[in-house]
């Protein structure tokens, strides 16, 4: 790993012996200073302690930052306000992978890129053949996007540049094919080709709502709202599911692998699992009288139940993308005509507890997942389906990710160390003198 100029140096003493060691603070574009301890165990044969990595840098990047105290997001310097209102998911997932916005040029290339690629091999087809119909869409896309690197032999050698960026194209071409397919096989209805004549998003709604048997008509409203979600959860810095690719692809695993692990984490409901926990929630809570109920049961500590959509390890602030999606649900429950008794629970329940000192001492504030499950059920998506749009969009983020890890120059493979508190050493009894 290169080295960033260190401005100041941090003095550790042993309080025992008064011997001490200096570490410099390395300085980002933005954020807090980390704390090079790379030499902290060779110096003082103490590792440091961080379970959940609360304060932990795992890696530099030049992708995305976020101020979770001012509630700012950015991929690479643009505001996601910015970029949602104004870009669309191909240029960010260009800005994502290469560290620009396309010009014309570079855009079209990139747009022709992706597109080349939206198939999957057809044997693909009888792989989804072997999973029952009523599997969990997240547990067919672990599997399916595992099985790419038994296709796709020609783009797994990942110290070649060029295939690299094939992988990086055929994953963000064929994740939304492959979550289409899933959403097709559950319903028992044969699956739509793509059509490489739409953008991204139109695409991905023709093979997700789209019948052989009758044209699909594009809804712009609903186009335009998918391709907000995606460019919000497009990348979140070094999240669960983010630090699993890279934690993967560190042992040289091939893309392919490293990004069905990151599915498998992303299913979990404290990450990507919380917007359908979100509407089942709202479902069990049911009417507005029964919100306080809810809410004591969320601050209960003897009670397992958690507001699903609140609260963030990083943002002790608005989730800067809960507002932008907020406006896009109302959008398309406007345009479809819904009205969802579900989008009102959901804003008094936000009401209540953001006056609520437990959440404000707290700073437990919406975030993503609050307002997209309604959104995703009004434009028709099955609720089981939610995780997987936002392994979609992610696709993106842990493959730039991945990329910029594989591109530094000393690639190490990661390894943790830990606080043994098992049992010290002792003597193994044979079976007949146990207890
Ligand atoms: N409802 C009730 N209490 C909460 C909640 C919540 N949703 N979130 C945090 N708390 C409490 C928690 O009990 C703890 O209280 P105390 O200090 O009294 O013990 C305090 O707030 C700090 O919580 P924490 O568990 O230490 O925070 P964390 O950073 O480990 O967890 C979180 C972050 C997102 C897992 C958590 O807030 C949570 O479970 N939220 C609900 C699930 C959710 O919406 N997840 C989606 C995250 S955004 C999408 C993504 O990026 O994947």
């Amino acid at each position: 790993m290169s080295n960033t100029p260190a401005s100041k140096t941090f003095t550790l003493t042993d309080d025992d012996n008064g011997q001490s060691w200096q570490y410099p603070v390395l300085e980002g574009t933005a954020g807090p200073g980390v704390i090079d301890i790379r030499k902290l165990y060779a110096d003082t044969g103490h590792f440091t302690f961080d379970p959940s990595f609360t304060a932990t840098g795992s890696c530099k990047s030049r992708i995305t930052y976020i101020d979770g105290e001012e509630g700012i997001l950015m991929h690479r310097g643009y505001t996601i306000e910015d970029l949602a209102e104004k870009s669309n998911f191909m240029e960010v997932a260009y800005l994502l992978l290469y560290g620009d916005l396309p010009n014309q040029k570079q855009r079209s290339k990139f747009d022709h890129d992706i597109t080349y690629h939206t198939m999957v091999h057809e044997q693909i087809n009888y792989f989804f053949r072997g999973f029952r119909r009523d599997a969990h869409p997240m547990a067919i896309m672990c599997g399916i996007v595992a099985a790419l690197s038994a296709f796709y032999h020609d783009s797994l050698d990942i110290w070649d540049p060029d295939q690299r960026e094939i992988s990086a194209h055929r994953l963000i071409a064929k994740i939304p094919t492959l979550a289409a397919m899933t959403l097709k096989y559950s319903l028992g209805q044969p699956f739509m080709y793509p059509r490489n004549d739409l953008s991204y998003s139109e695409n991905f709604l023709y093979m997700c709502f789209g019948l052989p048997a009758e044209p699909y008509r594009i809804n712009p409203v609903l186009a335009n709202a998918m391709d907000k979600i995606l460019i919000l959860h497009a990348d979140h810095e070094q999240n669960a599911s983010t630090s699993t690719v890279r934690l993967a692809g560190s042992s040289q695993a091939n893309p392919f692998a490293c990004i069905s692990a990151g599915i498998a984490c992303l299913w979990g409901p404290a990450h990507g699992g919380a917007n359908q926990e979100v509407l089942e929630m709202l479902d069990q809570i049911g009417t507005k009288d029964r919100i306080p109920e809810f809410i004591e049961k969320a601050k209960d500590k003897d009670d397992p139940f958690r507001l699903m959509g609140f609260g963030h390890r990083v943002y002790k602030n608005f989730d800067p993308r809960a507002g932008v999606l907020k406006k896009a649900c109302d959008e398309v429950l406007n345009d479809l005509g819904i009205n969802d008794p579900r989008l009102e629970l959901a804003m008094e329940l936000e009401r209540i507890a953001l006056e609520d000192e437990y959440f404000v001492e707290r700073k437990l504030f919406p975030n993503v997942d609050f307002y997209s499950g309604i959104i995703l059920k009004a434009m028709g998506f099955p609720t089981s389906m939610f995780t997987v749009l936002f392994a979609v969009a992610r696709t993106v983020g842990w493959i730039s990710q991945w990329k910029e890890m594989i591109e530094e120059p000393a690639l190490r493979i990661g390894r943790p160390r830990q606080l043994y508190t098992g049992p010290a050493k002792r003597s193994y009894v044979p079976v007949e003198d146990r207890d």
